[in-house]
């Protein structure tokens, strides 16, 4: 009985083995067929541009959502084994980061010689999917459209005193459109438009999200803000008293900046064709224009529905931007977060 009883276990057991090593087996094979996007984009807002390229190219995409900077952080230290493929960011800033790290690897693609070449990164490590372009919006009950500022640098005058909202550092877009100052108008200029901002009561609040919601409420006249949140606050309440100003569009004027969506392919990528892959997926009008109506962004190719128009968005040509391109934005970035770091705190 006992021998008999023995060798059934020892059988099962051997069953068992096998069983396992069959299930890491296909555990295995299921994982080099999967590719993993570390993502700095909202996963709602991402996640039908991303099932959509599942669907088209065949692939399951593991999904790790994070900040920018955290995500940035990660891939350097997986460095010599990454397990990321695709790094999908928000503005350059932190993508260009890593290219001067040699974190990234090349990507090209046709479609790339339609967008203009200031919105990616010189050697192509780095790739715009879509835009996002820096604003004003502001209360319609409190403020006429013909008396809206037209500038940035109008709020510094008394008739904005206590009355205008931005979004902290928090906000990537914050952080860009002061470096664009910098870029354009010097570091004595934008240090003495910062103090003059303070001083003049500008409220910085946690993030853009509040800044749109401060203004529809009436608590503050002005936001400086991203083109999509007076979007989002239209789809929230159709009626909410909102206008929206692209400042600083006069001949002699720095221009609204226009901030890229990047995305790239992680250096050692183990999945580096099927990331390549869903690049060039996101890039396509197909892909592209998930993407672009995820958040109410701005596409950067030619020919896609700009969501908005009806609400007077303006798409890319239709306004003066900055004579500037992303790197040297982003090059700014983190002087922007030494000089203006504890002013622009809530
Ligand atoms: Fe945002």
């Amino acid at each position: 009985m006992i021998p008999n009883r023995n060798f059934r276990y020892r059988a099962t057991l051997r069953a068992l083995a096998a069983v396992v090593g069959l299930a890491v087996a296909l555990a295995e094979a299921a994982f080099a067929a999967e590719l993993v996007v570390y993502s700095s984009r909202k996963e709602e807002l991402i996640r039908p541009a991303i099932q959509a390229a599942e669907k088209a190219l065949g692939v399951k995409v593991i999904l790790y959502t994070a900040g920018a900077g955290e995500l940035a952080r990660r891939i350097e230290l997986e460095k010599a084994n990454p397990r990321g493929d695709v790094f999908i960011g928000t503005t350059a800033g932190f993508a260009e980061l890593m290219r001067e790290k040699g974190l990234l690897d090349t990507f090209t693609s046709p479609l790339l010689n339609e967008i203009p070449a200031e919105f990616r990164a010189p050697d192509n490590t780095w790739v715009p999917i879509t835009a996002r372009v820096r604003v004003l919006v502001y209360n319609t009950n409190l403020v006429k459209p013909q008396e809206a500022p037209k500038s940035y640098f109008d709020l510094v005058a008394p008739r904005w005193k206590g009355k205008a909202s931005v979004a902290s550092m928090g906000e990537r877009t914050t952080v860009g459109w002061l470096a664009a100052i910098l870029a354009v108008r010097g570091e004595d200029f934008t240090r003495k438009y910062v103090a003059d901002l303070k001083a003049n009561g500008l409220k910085v609040l946690k993030n853009n999200t509040e800044v749109r919601k401060a203004v529809a409420g009436g608590e503050y006249a002005i936001g400086i803000t991203n083109h999509y949140y007076y979007l989002l606050q239209l789809q929230d309440d159709a009626k909410s008293p909102v206008g929206i100003v692209y400042p600083d569009q006069g001949p002699a004027d720095m221009g609204t900046p226009v901030f890229s969506i990047t995305a790239a392919l992680i250096k050692g990528a183990k999945n580096a064709e099927a990331a390549r892959s869903l690049l060039e997926f996101l890039l396509k009008p197909e892909g592209n224009r998930l993407l672009v109506e995820g958040e109410f962004e701005i596409p950067l190719l030619p020919g896609l529905h700009l969501p908005g128009a009806e609400k007077g968005i303006k798409g890319l040509g239709q306004f003066r931007r900055p004579a500037l391109s992303q790197v040297q934005i982003a090059e700014l970035e983190p002087k922007v977060e030494r000089l203006f770091g504890s002013a622009m705190t809530p």
